[in-house]
């Protein structure tokens, strides 16, 4: 890790003219680094990004908000609270408000209430309790244009080429204030010329902003870049269904015939929770690892739904999420996180979203030494 946070600091050489590579370095199954090497370091900044590309991640994934001055930044949600030290600042007090994202109602700092100069201001804490808290106030909240810049800097200095996985959060909730995502990330990644379509892909949990909006957006302007439809579990609703009144659920997209007929006609991909397709249930507490401690509370139910046949016959890729190492996430028949991706990509998936990209890219080295890559397409 010493290493890692050394040349994180050694990757401040400005990006000079390096014409963008043409066939991105990637193997699959793809691995994408879940907000970064989250795992270890403050999730969206560009030291957690940069540690993934050399651990080896494919594609880095960058969730993004707008700020008040309609700037894409890279957090997981608008609401800053958990992510960064904005509680601790005094000269921020008076943002501190109550707000509805996509009917729920939270307290805390909002990114669109900041503009950003002053977000800059701000620095990045862990938000998960029991990971590394070492390196929080060390790092800024990152830009999606400084995020790009990380990428096209990593493959000046390596030679290796990065992908990115940009995700429209909150897109209605930002759209209603006027602050719309889509617009503002096509023409940044225009403006960047990174628009390769083997080395972006655009996510979302709602189907309008990817259907409506994205869709005719690339056409507009004559882009090929991939969408992929986030699935949350079953019962959950995309919001904009939600807020349109609609009672279709996750459940009802994840099904053959609407992944055939509906998601396939504006996606190249889905993103579904591994829950919904590994079903788990309650075990008792168990110590997987040793340490004393009995934290792997979920065994498998033994139902598992055929989504990933099913979006392969619609010919969708699917990139399921969130694959993570810490005992807490992991099912007890496992028993080490290797088996669960081990698990995945021998049921085929195509890639997966990890806040371990260095447990990935070992696990993916594992299943093709043992497998020549081939998988059984099943669970
Ligand atoms: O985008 C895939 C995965 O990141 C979805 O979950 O909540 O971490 O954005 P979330
Ligand atoms: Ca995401």
């Amino acid at each position: 890790m010493k290493f890692l946070i050394l040349s994180v600091a050694l990757q401040c050489v400005a990006w000079s003219h390096v014409a963008a590579a043409a066939i991105p370095s990637v193997s699959r199954p793809l691995v994408i680094a879940h907000r970064g090497a989250s795992g270890y370091l403050p999730e969206h900044t560009i030291e957690a990004y940069w540690a993934a590309m050399q651990m080896g991640a494919d594609f880095i994934e960058p969730d993004l908000v707008i700020t008040k001055d309609g700037v894409l930044i890279a957090r997981h949600e608008p609401n800053i609270t958990s992510t960064t030290d904005v509680r601790s600042r005094p000269e921020f007090s008076d943002r501190l408000k109550r707000k509805w994202v996509d009917g729920v109602e939270e307290e805390g700092f909002f990114a669109e209430d900041f503009t950003l100069t002053e977000l800059k201001s701000l620095r990045a804490v862990q938000r998960v309790a029991f990971r590394d808290q070492k390196f929080n106030g060390m790092f800024t909240v990152p830009t999606l244009v400084e995020v790009i810049d990380a990428i096209k800097n990593f493959e000046y200095q390596t030679g290796r080429h990065v992908g990115i996985y940009p995700e429209t959060k909150h897109p209605t909730y930002f759209r209603d204030m006027g602050l719309p995502l889509e617009e503002k990330l096509i023409a940044t990644l225009m403006e960047q010329k990174f628009t390769d379509p083997r080395r972006v892909f655009i996510q979302s949990f709602e189907v309008s902003n990817l259907k409506d909006i994205l869709v005719p957006l690339l056409k507009k302007n004559g882009l090929k870049i991939p969408l992929v439809q986030l699935l949350d579990d079953r019962d959950a609703q995309p919001y904009d269904y939600k807020k349109a009144g609609r009672t279709e659920n996750y459940g009802d997209l994840i099904r053959a015939a609407s992944l055939k007929n509906f998601v396939a006609t504006y996606a190249a991909g889905i993103g579904p929770w591994k829950g919904s397709i590994v079903r788990r249930k309650p075990a008792t507490a168990t110590d997987l690892n040793g340490d004393g401690k009995a934290e792997a509370v979920e065994q498998l139910s033994g139902e598992t739904l055929p989504v990933i046949a099913d979006a392969h016959a619609a010919g969708l890729l699917v990139h399921p999420y969130t694959f993570r190492d810490e005992e807490v996430y992991l099912a007890v028949d496992y028993g080490r996180p290797e088996a669960e991706y081990n698990a995945f990509f021998n049921a085929g998936v195509d890639g997966v979203f990890t806040d371990f990209t260095d447990t990935a890219v070992r696990s993916r080295a594992l299943f093709q030494s043992m497998t020549g890559g081939a998988s059984q397409g099943k669970l």
